[in-house]
């Protein structure tokens, strides 16, 4: 008996902080406060844990009950098919801020235009701007997606409901991340001190801390695109993909939904890219509530997100609904896609010059 207590020194006080470190104690921890910004921040983040916590039980139905997989029927402002998910889980983060008093507006990929919650507008300074479902395709086929979000001040009163505030760079974002729904359900955010990581443990219905402080290798084997769109790229891209393929270390990895893709790249290291293609000059990735907080995220974790002419975190849009290219992961593996994006701008052959 008195063997097994010294096999286990850890005093219970010490087994609940390693294992039980819920998520809205992270946000206070990490602001260090118990002002009324640090508070608005915590409840914000537990409001969007309840959002992923309805969206994962419902995707745990899938094919058991009806209404879950399928088409909704209609066409979003992105001229996109929408699924029966896609809808559901943009209601579900309206549904979860109602008499929050938190979030005045709420802008996401399957809305035209803000919806604004006006009995929180007096206090609730804050908008939310979200995909509600990233990787739509993957619904039906029971494969990974995820929900990406990115919290903002409103500056003004909005008072004619254009929202142009929001018209502003990612270094204006107080908070972003995401949800990834794979074998487990997982958070990830950054409120600008580091990037971190929960597991959702259903028994206990709480996100608990998985990781804190992730750094995003400098280099990485991962390269990460729907290379069935290199006829549509600009030759430079096309230069990068073809030194990959003609040198070792490299490997393609390509889930269909941005945020499963990123999660392997931020652990692992690489590169995620959505170039302009000929169709979509402007690629396909939305600005405010895609690229600009997966970049705010890459950026704390010590990685690099560019268009391949400008960070992310710098491109201020002229709509809600703006598209950036976007090239985005570890610095040296971002650095290197640039390089090639510079060698055609000053016309040098790069297979002949830096690169061969
Ligand atoms: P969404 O489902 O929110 O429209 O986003 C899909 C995005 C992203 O998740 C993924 O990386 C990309 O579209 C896949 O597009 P392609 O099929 O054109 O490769
Ligand atoms: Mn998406
Ligand atoms: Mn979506």
């Amino acid at each position: 008996m008195k063997d097994e207590i010294t096999k286990n020194p850890l005093e219970p006080t010490q087994l609940l902080d390693r294992d039980c470190t819920t998520l809205s104690r992270h946000v206070l921890q990490q602001l260090q406060s118990f002002s009324a910004d640090a508070q608005d921040l915590s409840a914000l983040m537990s409001r969007i844990a309840l959002a992923a916590k309805l969206i994962s039980r419902r995707l745990s139905r899938a094919g058991l009950v009806e209404g879950v997989l399928g088409f909704s029927g209609d066409i979003n402002v992105q001229g996109e098919s929408v699924k029966r998910m896609d809808v559901y889980a943009n209601e579900v983060f309206i549904s979860v801020f109602k008499q929050s008093g938190l979030v005045c507006r709420l802008a996401s990929e399957e809305m035209e235009k803000p919806y604004y919650i006006p009995e929180n507008c007096p206090i609730g300074r804050y908008t939310l701007l979200y995909d509600p479902i990233d990787g739509s395709s993957n619904i039906d086929s029971n494969l990974n997606i995820g929900s990406i979000f990115s919290i903002r001040q409103q500056e003004g009163n909005d008072e004619n409901g254009e929202a142009l505030d929001l018209l502003q760079s990612g270094r204006k974002q107080l908070a972003a991340g995401y949800i990834l729904y794979g074998p487990s359900t997982m958070l990830v955010y950054s409120i600008g001190t580091g990037v971190h990581s929960f597991t959702l443990d259903p028994s206990l219905g709480e996100f608990i801390l998985s990781n804190q402080n992730i750094q995003v290798p400098e280099h990485g084997a991962v390269y990460s695109v729907n290379e069935g769109n290199f006829w549509q790229w600009d030759e430079s891209i096309r230069d990068y993909i073809r030194y990959v393929h003609r040198h070792e270390g490299y490997t393609a990895r390509y889930s269909g939904a941005l945020v499963g893709d990123f999660h392997r790249i931020l652990h692992e290291g690489g590169v995620f890219m959505y170039p302009g293609t000929i169709k979509k000059p402007e690629g396909k990735l939305r600005l405010l509530y895609e690229t600009a907080p997966l970049a705010f995220l890459i950026e704390q974790a010590g990685g690099q997100a560019s268009t391949g002419t400008q960070d992310i975190l710098d491109v201020v849009p002229d709509q809600l609904h703006t598209r950036t290219p976007v090239i985005i992961g570890s610095k040296d593996d971002v650095a290197l896609v640039k390089s090639f994006i510079d060698d055609r701008k000053h016309e040098k052959n790069p297979a002949i010059a830096t690169h061969s």
